[in-house]
């Protein structure tokens, strides 16, 4: 049978960007060979023959569709991500790396008291995060309009085009370049690994040796995966 079409193969969904460099060590670390990965320029599948596994590479928001859908068995996906696309995927384990937390910020300049106050006007929210900021400003009982955004978020305030922001917030370099301060934290956040309903259950075996695996080294490693 071809590795393409044999469905003994565990398949995995790991996200570009930033989380797939840890990922992919986070593999390698508990056994699994990735040597496909390191040579991918735009190929976005490869496998490990040996273990019947075969690596997916999805845009970080698409991975928990594939996951939901079962084209994927299991997957890595950042905390921001599972919370704003709320997809039916059962979650594995907290990877302990890609920390950063959802915060709200606005210009420096502000005044504290006034964050949430706008003179009559609606305040206008900018994020690539909607959803995760209309529960945030509907449990506050705070009119706003949300602006989505793609990227560059932090421009947003600087050109007048919003108040305020929703965004993550890593190592607080785009804020302060930005002259944006944190005003709430709403979540912090880090990378999860997931798994679709059906599959925990077919492939059981396969993913607890695996979910086992990661857990012990996280364990033992916790404070070197931090800085992932
Ligand atoms: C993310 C996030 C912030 C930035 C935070 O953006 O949306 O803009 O990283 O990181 P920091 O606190 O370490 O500065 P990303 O780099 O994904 O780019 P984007 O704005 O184009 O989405």
């Amino acid at each position: 049978m071809s590795r393409e079409i044999n469905t003994n193969y565990l398949v995995i969904a790991l996200p570009s960007g930033k989380l797939f460099k840890p990922s992919i060590r986070l593999f390698e670390e508990v056994g699994i060979d990735l040597k496909g990965g390191k040579e991918i320029n735009r190929k976005l599948a490869f496998f490990d023959q040996e273990e019947e596994i075969k690596f997916v590479i999805t845009r970080p928001k698409d991975n928990p569709t594939y996951i939901e859908c079962g084209v994927a068995d299991i997957g890595i996906v950042g905390g921001d991500v599972l919370l704003e696309e709320k997809k039916d995927v059962y979650k594995l384990l907290d990877l302990k790396f890609g920390k950063c937390k959802m915060v709200v910020a606005a210009p420096k300049e502000r005044e504290q008291k006034k964050y949430y106050k706008n003179n009559g006007h609606r305040l206008k929210v900018a994020t690539k995060y909607p959803r995760i900021a209309a529960d945030y400003f509907k449990e506050k009982g705070i009119y706003v309009e949300l602006i989505k955004l793609y990227g560059s978020v932090e421009l947003a305030p600087q050109v007048g085009l919003a108040d305020m922001i929703v965004d993550i917030v890593s190592t607080g370099r785009t804020l302060e370049e930005n002259k944006l301060e944190i005003i709430d934290e709403i979540i912090p956040l880090s990378a999860q690994l997931i798994v679709n309903r059906i599959s925990y259950k077919t492939k059981h075996k396969r993913i607890t040796r695996l979910l086992q695996n990661i857990k012990k080294f996280i364990s033992l490693e916790s404070d070197k995966i931090a800085e992932w």
